[in-house]
């Protein structure tokens, strides 16, 4: 399985083979690949890469294989449901079959299938989206969903690119995304190379330009909507707040994969991250040593401060909800 190694940019576009599931997890942990769809569709090929590492003569012990395998994969990081959901349907397409060769054929497919329908399904959700966005609108981002968070397209960005493309001109305020830097790093990385005009602003300006009356909507991705709240990068709350206070349409562009209707706020797990993501920026010490650090990745926003979700079966507007 080959991945861009998207802690490398903006400064280098790496692709990086891996090989193993131990590799695979380091990957994911450390943000080398990122971005909930994304996830999915690499939990996915990891169901794939172990079916083909197997040593096991028959379907039994295959299984097993891949069952330890999908536990690890899926607690790498627990907050995007789409990388459970990515290794639990590569499995259960592959537990259908009765050979050792059938199972890994099984798993691969439906990988693949997962990463083909990911592209359909964000050029639906831009579909959707761009018939949102006026021609002349500015629109705020948090964090990176875009073609880097999937397998192209994007999703917020998506809606953002299907409206270019249908002749729109709309210049995007990329949130700097503290303290990993992917709006910096990505979004802002990836508008300039497809000529999207760009303004790169830390989180803590948004307020201030909506004030101003700079900014149209927001549209944002997620990492799982539950019954009540949407989870995305740690920030998201803040811009929807200020959205809402701001009469400033806050939308969320997501496929349905990312729905975990079943569970409410209190059910999920936010993971936090290692101190030194704050603490430091390239080696370089920003905070006094021993400091007391909160690091979480992700926050949580409540529906109520959501006008649509942007879905590729269409918007959706809360309480109103895609039947899963
Ligand atoms: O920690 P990350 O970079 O994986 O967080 C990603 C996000 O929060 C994205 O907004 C989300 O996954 C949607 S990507 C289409």
């Amino acid at each position: 399985m080959w991945l861009i190694d998207q802690t490398r940019l903006p400064g280098e576009l790496v692709p990086i083979q891996i090989s193993s599931i131990i590799q695979l997890v380091e990957a994911i942990k450390t943000l080398r690949v990122r971005g909930a769809p994304a996830l999915g569709v690499a939990g996915a090929y990891g169901i794939a890469l172990a079916a083909e590492l197997s040593r096991a003569h028959n379907p039994f012990d295959l299984i097993s294989e891949l069952e330890v395998a999908a536990e690890m994969i899926k607690s790498s990081r627990p907050t995007a449901v789409n990388l459970s959901w990515g290794v639990d349907r590569a499995l259960q397409a592959a537990v259908r079959l009765e050979t050792v060769e059938g199972i890994r054929e099984a798993a691969l497919r439906e990988a693949e299938e997962i990463a083909e329908e990911d592209i359909r399904i964000n050029k639906a959700i831009g579909k959707n989206g761009a018939k949102l966005l006026e021609d002349g609108d500015s629109v705020l981002t948090h964090c990176n969903a875009g073609r880097l968070a999937c397998v192209a397209w994007g999703t917020a960005l998506g809606v953002v690119r299907s409206a270019v493309e249908a002749g729109k001109e709309i210049h995007v305020y990329a949130c700097e995304t503290r303290p990993l830097n992917q709006g910096s790093r990505l979004t802002a990385w990836e508008l300039a190379q497809d000529g999207i005009p760009v303004t790169l602003i830390c989180e803590s300006m948004s307020g201030s330009l909506m004030r101003k009356g700079r900014i149209d909507k927001a549209i944002v991705g997620a990492d799982r909507i539950t019954k009540d709240v949407v989870f995305n990068k740690i920030g998201t709350y803040n811009h929807a707040v200020l959205a809402k206070y701001h009469k400033v349409p806050f939308y969320v562009a997501v496929p349905l994969s990312t729905f975990d209707l079943r569970h409410e706020e209190a059910d999920i797990l936010i993971e936090e991250r290692d101190p030194d993501e704050i603490c430091t920026i390239s080696g370089t010490r920003l905070a006094p040593h021993g400091i007391d650090v909160y690091n979480p990745a992700f926050d949580a926003t409540p529906l109520q401060l959501v006008t649509g979700l942007i879905t590729e079966k269409g918007v959706f507007r809360p309480p109103l909800m895609p039947r899963i």
